[in-house]
């Protein structure tokens, strides 16, 4: 009877790919496991889309995708997870930049070579992650910053809705802004708060820097497009005229920013690529045939004034 239950068994494993150690069998297929941040906005979607259309379309790659939902805590269950299944690559999106040190370690023993997507983590030893892609958020601060100045908004009162706290994004676009401004003293933040790079955020908080400094604010600088609608909604419902009553200027160029500048109630935004998909496996590819990459891959990107955004709403692929 044994006998037969270990034959059982046995086939069962077989058929399942794992081998009687819990490792996968080797089917030449390149195993990536993916932790995503969540869907907190319409570039998070974008980038997940990307991710997963350009993983389907690659039949040496198997992903296998796991959704944080906007918590630490999941994103490092979901890398101790690919770790126990063995994959041969770990990618992720650091919803926070600290705290990941521990479980990059485990991922290092067990030989196991980390991709960063989007955002950085901060470590004291760089060798655990093998390269980081994504766009350069300081200089998208600066961007956003430096269109301010170039259309002449120099003497004004800003309030500025960050991003997630503790996220690179939001660390790093509110020092690229601020880098800016020191040299144009005439720009001053009022106000600043967390709307988490959500557009339920993005409104709120714009409702309590309404209620607070009311026609006093000229600029609203948001660390992303979704906040930045949200908080269209909120000026609107003030009784203020958003982009003209207000200047706004964000981050990301999704298509919801496109269609609020054609309507005249958005100024500005800073480009930050989400379609990473194909730059991340063409990475894990690579390193799989031993190949050297470098630490960091910057996404070229642009700046979207609202007198072009007709022209080129057609164009934009998220
Ligand atoms: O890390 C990129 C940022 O995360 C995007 O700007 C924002 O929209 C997203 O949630």
């Amino acid at each position: 009877m044994k006998k037969v239950v270990m034959l059982l068994c046995m086939a069962v494993l077989l058929v399942s790919g794992i081998s009687a150690g819990g490792q996968q069998e080797d089917d030449g297929k390149i195993t990536v496991g993916f932790s995503q941040i969540g869907a907190e906005s319409a570039w998070r979607v974008a980038n997940t889309e990307s991710i997963q259309s350009e993983a389907a379309a690659r039949p040496n790659i198997e992903l296998k995708f796991a959704d944080a939902q906007q918590k630490q805590e999941n994103q490092i269950k979901a890398i101790r997870s690919f770790i126990a299944q063995g994959v041969d690559v770990i990618a992720f999106s650091p919803v926070v930049e600290t705290g990941f040190e521990a479980v990059l370690v485990e991922a290092s023993e067990a030989g196991i070579p980390v991709i960063l997507t989007d955002r950085a983590v901060d470590v004291q030893d760089e060798s655990l992650w093998v390269t980081f892609m994504g766009s350069d958020f300081v200089e998208e601060g600066r961007r956003a910053a430096n269109w301010l100045v170039s259309e002449g908004y120099t003497d004004v009162n800003i309030v500025e809705l960050q991003g997630t706290v503790g996220s690179a994004p939001a660390i790093d676009r509110k020092t690229g802004f601020e880098e800016v401004m020191k040299a144009n003293p005439g720009m001053k933040i009022i106000k600043t708060q967390s709307g988490d790079f959500t557009r339920s955020g993005g409104k709120e908080v714009m409702e309590a820097f309404l209620k607070a400094e009311g026609d006093n604010i000229d600029v609203l600088y948001a660390h992303n497009d979704d906040m930045a609608i949200g908080a269209i909604q909120a000026i609107e419902e003030y009784g203020l005229a958003p982009g003209k009553d207000i200047i706004i200027v964000s981050i990301d160029a999704v298509r919801g920013a496109f269609e609020a500048m054609i309507e005249g109630k958005l100024n500005c935004t800073v480009e930050c690529s989400p379609l990473l998909g194909p730059q991340l496996f063409d990475a894990a590819e690579a390193l799989m045939k031993g190949e050297e990459l470098p630490k960091r891959i910057v996404t070229n990107e642009g700046v979207f004034p609202q007198e072009v955004a007709a022209d080129v709403i057609d164009s934009r692929l998220y």
